[in-house]
C-alpha cells in the first residue's frame, strides 16, 4: 500500500459529537474542550453549528462558544452553516471558516435540512458568495455517500455530482460523509474513485462514522488512494440527530495511533489528545469511545 506522508486531521468532536448528546453540554465545558484540543497540535477544530436551535438545541450557544474560546494562531475553527441566517450570525461571531452541508440522498436532505438537494445547493450559492467577499473559507460536506438511513443505497455518481457542484461553487475541500457508517473498505474505495474522476483527490476529505466498526479499515483503504484529509472525533463522540442509529465518528485517538504507526505525520500529540478526550468523557460520565484512550488512559492525567 502507498500512503501520504502527511495527513490533516479535522477534529469534529465539539460539533458532530456534542450535537448528538441527549444532555446539552454547558458552554464552559465546550470551550474547555476546544481549548484543550487546540493545544494538541490539531490545525482544524470544527467548533459548533449556526443552525436552527429548534432543530439542534445542543448547538444553540454557538455565539457564546465562539466568543469564549482562545483562538490559537494557525488553528482554524470552522462552524456549520445551512443558509444566510446562520452565515450572518457566524460572521457576527467572528468566524473565519464555515462548512455548508449537503447530501447525496434526497430523503436525508429533506429530513436534515428540510429541502431537496437542488434547493440546498441554491441556498449555498449566496452563502459561498458572501463568504468569498469576506475572505471566509468554505468547506463542503456531502452526507450519505455510502448509503442513507431513509433511502438505502446511494449511487456513487450522485455523490460525485454533488461534490463536483460544491467544488465549482467555491468550496476549497469536500468532506465525504458516511453518515450512518455503512461503508466497508472496497465500497469506500469504489466511491472515492468515482468521486475522484470529478474532484481532485487533494480536495477530498473523508468522514466515517464508526457504527459498524469499519471506520479505520475504510480510512486505511482510502489513504491508499491518496486521500490525506480525515475527519474524526475525540473520544469517538458523535452521530447525527437526523440519522437515527448513527454512532460517533472514528475516534481521533484511534486514528492518530494508526497514523503514527504508519509513520504518517500529523503534528498532533497523542497524549494531549487522549487527555482532551478523557476530559469530555469524564464530564459525560462514560468511558471514552476510543479504544486507544481506554488502553492508555489510566497512565494519562486528566490535568495534562
Ligand atoms: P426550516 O424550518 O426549513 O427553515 O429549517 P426556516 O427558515 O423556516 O427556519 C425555522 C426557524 O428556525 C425560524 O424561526 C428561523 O428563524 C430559525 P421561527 O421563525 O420559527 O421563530 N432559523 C435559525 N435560527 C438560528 N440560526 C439559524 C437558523 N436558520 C433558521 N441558522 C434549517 C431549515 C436548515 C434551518 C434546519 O433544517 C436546520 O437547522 N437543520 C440543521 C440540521 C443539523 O444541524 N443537522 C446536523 C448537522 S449535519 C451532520 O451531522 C452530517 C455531517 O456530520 C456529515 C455526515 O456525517 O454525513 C456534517
Ligand atoms: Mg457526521
Amino acid at each position: 500500500m502507498r500512503f501520504p506522508k502527511r495527513v490533516k486531521i479535522v477534529e469534529v468532536g465539539p460539533r458532530d459529537g456534542l450535537q448528538n448528546e441527549q444532555m446539552v453540554v454547558p458552554t464552559e465545558v465546550k470551550i474547555e474542550l476546544i481549548n484543550r484540543l487546540s493545544a494538541t497540535g490539531l490545525s482544524v477544530i470544527e467548533s459548533t453549528s449556526f443552525v436552527s436551535p429548534k432543530w439542534v438545541p445542543q448547538m444553540a450557544d454557538n455565539s457564546q462558544v465562539m466568543a469564549g474560546i482562545t483562538r490559537r494562531p494557525g488553528v482554524s475553527y470552522p462552524v456549520l452553516v445551512p443558509g444566510m441566517q446562520g452565515f450572518e450570525a457566524a460572521v457576527t461571531a467572528g468566524v473565519q471558516e464555515i462548512a455548508v452541508f449537503g447530501a447525496a440522498s434526497e430523503a436525508f436532505s429533506q429530513r436534515n435540512i428540510n429541502c431537496s438537494i437542488a434547493q440546498s445547493l441554491e441556498r449555498f450559492v449566496p452563502v459561498i458568495e458572501a463568504a468569498r467577499e469576506r475572505n471566509i473559507k468554505v468547506r463542503g460536506y456531502v452526507s450519505c455517500v455510502l448509503g442513507c438511513p431513509y433511502q438505502g443505497d446511494v449511487a456513487p455518481e450522485t455523490v460525485a455530482e454533488v461534490a463536483h457542484r460544491l467544488l465549482e461553487m467555491g468550496c476549497y475541500e469536500i468532506s465525504l460523509g458516511d453518515t450512518i457508517g455503512f461503508a466497508t473498505p472496497a465500497k469506500a474505495q469504489a466511491m472515492v474513485k468515482t468521486v475522484a474522476a470529478r474532484v481532485p483527490r487533494w480536495r477530498l476529505a473523508v468522514h466515517f462514522h464508526d457504527t459498524y466498526g469499519q471506520a479505520l479499515a475504510n480510512i486505511l483503504a482510502v489513504l491508499d488512494l491518496g486521500i490525506s484529509v480525515v475527519d474524526s472525533s475525540v473520544a469517538g463522540l458523535g452521530g447525527c440527530p437526523y440519522a437515527k442509529g448513527a454512532a460517533g465518528n472514528v475516534a481521533s485517538e484511534d486514528l492518530l495511533c494508526m497514523l503514527n504507526g504508519l509513520g504518517i505525520e500529523t503534528g498532533v500529540d497523542l497524549t494531549e489528545l487522549i487527555a482532551a478526550g478523557l476530559y469530555i468523557s469524564s464530564y459525560l460520565g462514560r468511558p471514552s469511545g476510543s479504544k486507544v484512550a481506554r488502553a492508555l488512559g489510566s497512565e494519562i492525567s486528566l490535568a495534562s
